[in-house]
């Protein structure tokens, strides 16, 4: 059998034992999202937003680019969190990494890989400003998971930095923002940032016109 045809049959009993166990389940959904979550993620296989917290669909409104990347010229992350922030009404906005991150070894490399290199020098970047910590640590693999880390909260820094997201600390008090890490070796996130609606940022990034 071709690969594919699997998900289909899959989708079938799915969508069948889904409605045994709640019977309204589809019904509900048809009309309306409120997810209560933004999340933005690693595009990686292993890293499925709903499946690793334990959510159904309608619970998280999801934006996966390659290393969980807050770009402040990307359109496609920046209409999301528009949308989720001022339509959607989130509480909570989630950029979550994963130890082991492809892209983030990628940016660590010299080596040009064609397109892909202008996305990666964002991380480059995030390693300039954090220099100094990363080359202090011993080995290799903890340059590595700290630089997973930091691209993480740079990245919780950069929604800050958008009006977007000052516009919705000012008129409502949210939403809240968080960075996580999420371990590929044993399934575990951990908490590496919070930025609770209204937190201090360094004050030429904030705008007071809003
Ligand atoms: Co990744």
């Amino acid at each position: 059998m071709e690969s594919y045809k699997r998900l289909l049959i899959n989708n079938k009993v799915w969508a069948e034992d889904t409605v045994k166990r709640d019977p309204e389940f589809f019904h509900r959904l048809e009309k309306v999202q409120r997810p209560e979550f933004l999340w933005i993620g690693c595009s990686d296989s292993r890293v499925p937003a709903n499946e690793i917290t334990g959510t159904q669909p309608g619970e998280i409104f999801v934006h996966r680019n390659i290393a969980n990347m807050v770009v402040h010229t990307d359109l496609n992350m920046l209409s999301v969190l528009q949308y989720a922030v001022e339509v959607l009404q989130v509480k909570h906005v989630i950029v979550c990494g994963h130890y082991g991150c492809g892209g983030v070894q990628a940016a660590m490399t010299n080596n040009s890989m064609g397109l892909i290199n202008k996305w990666l020098r964002n991380i480059k970047d995030v390693y300039r400003i954090h220099k100094h910590e990363v080359d202090g640590l011993a080995s290799e693999q903890e340059r590595f998971d700290r630089m997973v880390e930091l691209n993480v909260q740079e990245q919780v820094y950069d929604l800050a930095k958008t009006s977007i997201i000052q516009k919705a600390w000012a008129h409502r008090g949210g939403p809240h923002l968080h960075g996580w890490v999420y371990r590929l070796g044993n399934g575990i996130i951990h908490n590496v940032c919070e930025m609770e609606a209204g937190s201090e940022m360094d004050p030429i990034y904030k705008f007071t016109n809003l």
